[in-house]
């Protein structure tokens, strides 16, 4: 199969090449000048899900098109990956853990087809935790556990979940599947490749949930309170640190959607790194661009800088830009008639741990060590309603706080045991707060102070880190444009949608379906690309 695309490839470059050589000589001369028929010079601005993707079916979908785009990314980190990184504890290359995005799901078709062509190992989310309680999880809502759950959902546990909500449990997977399956249109024609994300959402009779808050949209929908309060709210907190008064109903759904969570061993960015191999992009770390300008001929100069050293620039084609706008500080001149709004985006706090300790029975007020879950998720007590407040962390002062793993410490004699954590909260948690969660004693004059003022003994290895990880998802019926202006692409509007790596990835797939489009369109090269082909190839290659 590959093999036969591989000659089909050349078959086309080799037209193109003929067409070219023949449009070289007559009249369509003033076409050429503006339009660089042989190959298309493209920068793409961010090496994260949506810069990577839109490479890697750019490249894809020159088979279809028969435009080879010359692919430049410039990413101003020092990795691929973007929000997908992992960082290894104690600096072991053998533990690495998720700094960022931690999970997809099955129904996911970018991320997994992309992992299974690349041959990298698909495991199951939280496969490395160890069941060292009988609680797998359990919801704290700053006075009790509302809810906990074993390792596996016992009839027991079932029987008690219908008893206390009704059939609350089972409407909400017929809601989320109805919801996920007209999402799951976007991937494919008529609505592939949409030039408008607003548009393609309500054409899908998706605005009745983004325009809607979760806790309207489940009210709605039939769904208890109690269970919405209790069950759902955990969800969109531990995914999004936000409040059911605050998060869109559909970005709701999302964290229902959780079948089949898994993980690519080694870190989700090998994805994202995988790909932009295979677009054979020139990839440019360290590089930070800081301009755009429009030139008159339609084609882009971007200005950028190496190792935070004197500008270069470079002329492109098209350029996509592919992270958030407002965080991307780049001077677009002559200014756009449409540059993205900026959205308020959460604050988050991730703190990542390596303890002797298990997490302290005390501070939850259980009596044994076995009855403390392995992933604790929160929620606000019973008759708290913070409506669509930013900081609605409520009593509980933090998101989450899990067990990710069992790992060996080094050089603290032999075969110790540690357990790394995972904490997510709002502001950056005290040592008090942390050493009171492990069961450990600080001096009084280091309550207030930082992870890093716990003992070396009790706390053996940390990484903390702020991030801009999603936006606020307040409900709304537009979404930012896609194509900013002539050339000029942008990824982002999806994450005030959906905001996850799979979204990213679809919104970089579907720039590079629409740049295809307007290539084969302006190059009158002929046939438009038959979309539904290409959906329905890609479902059976499944
Ligand atoms: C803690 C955390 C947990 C998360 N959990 C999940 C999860 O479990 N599952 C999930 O699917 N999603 C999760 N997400 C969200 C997910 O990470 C993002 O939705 C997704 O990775 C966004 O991809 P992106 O390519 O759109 O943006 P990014 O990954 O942010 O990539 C944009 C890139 O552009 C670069 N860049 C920006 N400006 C410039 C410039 N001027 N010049 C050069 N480069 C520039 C940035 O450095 C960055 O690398 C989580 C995010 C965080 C932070
Ligand atoms: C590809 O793009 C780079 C960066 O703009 C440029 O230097 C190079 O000449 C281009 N190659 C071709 C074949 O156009
Ligand atoms: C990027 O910068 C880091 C830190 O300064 C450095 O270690 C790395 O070698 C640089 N990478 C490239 C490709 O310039
Ligand atoms: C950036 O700096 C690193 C060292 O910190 C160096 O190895 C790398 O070559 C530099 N990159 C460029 C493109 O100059
Ligand atoms: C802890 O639990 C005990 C017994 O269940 C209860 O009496 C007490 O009020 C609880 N304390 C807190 C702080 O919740
Ligand atoms: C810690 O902070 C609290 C609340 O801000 C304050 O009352 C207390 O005096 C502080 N303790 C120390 C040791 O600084
Ligand atoms: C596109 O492909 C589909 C499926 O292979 C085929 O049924 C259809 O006729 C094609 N359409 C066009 C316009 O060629």
């Amino acid at each position: 199969m590959h093999s036969l695309r591989g000659f089909l490839y050349g078959v086309l470059l080799l037209l193109l090449c003929v067409c070219a050589l023949g449009a070289d000589a007559k009249e369509q001369a003033p076409l050429k000048s503006k339009y660089n028929t042989a190959s298309r010079n493209v920068a793409i601005i961010g090496a994260g899900s949506a810069g990577a993707s839109t490479a890697y079916y750019l490249r894809k979908f020159a088979e279809l098109s028969g435009v080879p785009p010359n692919i430049t990314v410039f990413e101003r980190e020092t990795y691929i990956g973007g929000r997908s990184t992992t960082v290894d504890v104690f600096d072991n290359p053998s533990y690495p853990v998720e700094l960022g995005a931690s999970i997809f799901v099955s129904i996911n078709h970018n991320l997994m087809d992309a992992a299974k062509e690349l041959g990298l190992k698909i495991s199951s989310a939280g496969g490395d935790r160890p069941k060292d309680s009988d609680k797998m999880l359990g919801i704290w809502d700053g006075d009790s556990f509302v809810y906990t759950q074993g390792h596996s959902l016992s009839w027991w546990e079932m029987a008690k979940l219908l008893w206390r909500y009704g059939l609350a449990p089972i409407r909400i997977q017929s809601l989320m599947k109805n919801t996920v399956n007209k999402f799951l249109e976007m991937y494919k024609p008529p609505y592939f490749p949409f030039s408008s994300l607003s548009s393609a959402v309500q054409a899908l009779d998706l605005l009745q949930a983004t325009a809607v808050t979760g806790a309207q949209f489940l009210e709605t929908n039939g769904i208890s309170k109690s269970f919405s309060n209790e069950i759902i709210q955990s969800s969109t907190r531990v995914n999004y640190g936000q409040n059911l008064g605050l998060i869109h109903g559909l970005e709701t759904m999302v964290c229902m959607a959780t079948d089949g969570a898994v993980a690519i061993e080694d870190g989700n960015w090998r994805i994202f790194s995988g790909m932009l191999d295979s677009s054979r992009a020139d990839i440019r770390l360290n590089s930070t661009v800081t301009a755009i300008e429009v030139n008159s001929d339609e084609t882009l100069t971007l200005s950028y800088s190496i190792n935070g050293s004197s500008i270069s620039s470079s002329t492109f084609d098209d350029i996509v830009i592919a992270a958030p706008f407002q965080y991307s500080n780049i001077e677009l001149s002559p200014s756009l008639e449409s540059i993205p709004d900026k959205v308020p985006y959460v604050k988050l706090y991730v703190t990542l741990f390596a303890s002797p300790h298990r997490i302290s029975p005390q501070y939850f007020n259980l009596s044994k060590q076995k009855d403390v879950p392995d992933m604790i998720l929160t929620t606000l007590p019973k008759g708290l309603d913070l409506g669509s407040r930013e900081d609605g962390v409520g009593p509980t002062s933090f998101w989450s706080i899990s067990l990710l793993r069992i790992v060996e410490a080094p050089a603290e004699g032999p075969h110790q045991q540690h357990y790394v954590y995972k904490v997510f909260s709002p502001e950056r948690p005290t040592a008090g707060f942390l050493a009171s969660v492990l069961g450990v004693e600080i001096p009084e004059a280091n309550q207030n102070g930082t992870i890093g003022d716990i003992s070396r003994k009790d706390v053996s290895w940390v990484h903390e880190k702020t991030w801009h990880p999603y936006p606020y998802e307040y409900p709304r019926v537009t979404f930012e444009k896609i194509r900013l202006a002539s050339n000029i692409w942008y990824t982002g509007g999806i994450e005030s949608f959906i905001s996850t790596m799979e979204t990213s990835s679809l919104m970089g797939m579907n720039v590079a379906g629409l740049m295809t489009n307007e290539w084969q369109d302006k190059l009158q090269l002929g046939k438009p690309v038959n979309w539904s082909g290409w959906a329905g190839q890609r479902n059976r290659e499944l």
